[in-house]
């Protein structure tokens, strides 16, 4: 009997890293899944992928900028599947030469980076939980981020935008639970996922590495793995919280990592 055996599960963001993982974990763990994702070829290579392993999946295209694709691919899952009880909202942009400081900010980026990642959130719940309403309960999990915990020198938007995803997973946590409908949600710190390598500099993994308090980076399946618990029972009193899944990079204090070399002598 797997852990999540029998529930239905909506992925979005599933073509890749994260998404790609908790999918596969699902599938894995007995969940049928459709893996939704603006890569409509890499979200059907994907579920081919679980299938060919036994498992059950449907990849389909989803525009998470877009209300009605969002509904979609919603509906697709009830109507496919027989029913959502699991939603992960998972997608989401940055963009590093747009979102920079609050003086300098691209406006437009702004408001995109707030529609895809923030109110496709809102959306995904919207549409899921009048089902989730009807068959008795389900569990919601929201990507949220590090960087909205904490400040940076650019990616305000971003920030801000996973900020949002936090408190509002409280929100519908809050408003839904006598529903038994529970919402949670996962912040990764740095995640070594196709896009995470191809963009960062290994000047810059060298910098992750040195503040984490664990000696390796986190993969896409430390964030899949815990997007299974809170998809399954075993989560059942946890709601409106946001698990940090960081490598210990953000629990000291800051200065630690100068202190121990200067005690070291360098
Ligand atoms: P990824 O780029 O590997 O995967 C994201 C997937 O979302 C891709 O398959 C892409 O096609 C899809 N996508 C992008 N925009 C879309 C849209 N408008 N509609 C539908 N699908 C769309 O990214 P990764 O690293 O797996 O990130 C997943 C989530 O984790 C995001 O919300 C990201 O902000 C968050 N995250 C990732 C971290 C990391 O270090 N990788 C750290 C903190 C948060």
């Amino acid at each position: 009997m797997g852990r999540v055996q029998g529930k239905t599960a909506l992925v979005t963001g599933g073509a890749s890293g994260i998404g790609l993982s908790s999918a596969s974990l699902l599938a894995k763990e007995g969940a049928k899944v459709v893996i939704a994702d603006f890569n409509a070829e890499g979200a059907k290579a994907a579920a081919e992928n679980i299938r060919k392993q036994g498992g059950e999946a449907a990849g389909i295209f989803l525009d998470a900028s877009h209300a009605n694709s969002i509904e979609e691919a919603v509906n697709f899952t009830v109507s496919h599947f027989g029913s959502i009880d699991v939603l992960f909202n998972n997608v989401g942009v940055t963009n590093l030469q747009k979102d920079l400081d609050i003086v300098h900010i691209d406006l437009d980026e702004w408001d995109r980076l707030m529609n895809v990642n923030l109110k496709s959130v809102l959306l995904g719940c919207r549409y899921a939980i009048p089902h989730m309403q009807k068959a008795g309960g389900g569990s919601i999990i929201n990507t949220a981020s590090m960087a909205g915990f904490t400040g940076d020198s650019i990616r305000s938007a971003y920030g801000a935008s996973k900020a949002g995803v936090v408190n509002l997973t409280k929100y519908i946590a809050a408003q839904y639970g006598k529903d038994k409908i529970r919402c949670n949600g996962v912040a990764p710190g740095l995640i070594l996922t196709p896009a995470a390598e191809k963009n960062i500099p290994p000047s810059v993994l060298e910098i992750f590495a040195k503040y984490n308090a664990l000696p390796y980076h986190g993969e896409a399946d430390d964030i899949g793995n815990t997007v299974l618990f809170l998809a399954s029972e075993e989560s059942k009193f946890i709601t409106g919280q946001t698990i940090q899944v960081e490598g210990g990079h953000y629990i000291a204090n800051p200065s630690m990592a100068d202190f121990n070399l200067m005690a070291q002598g360098k």
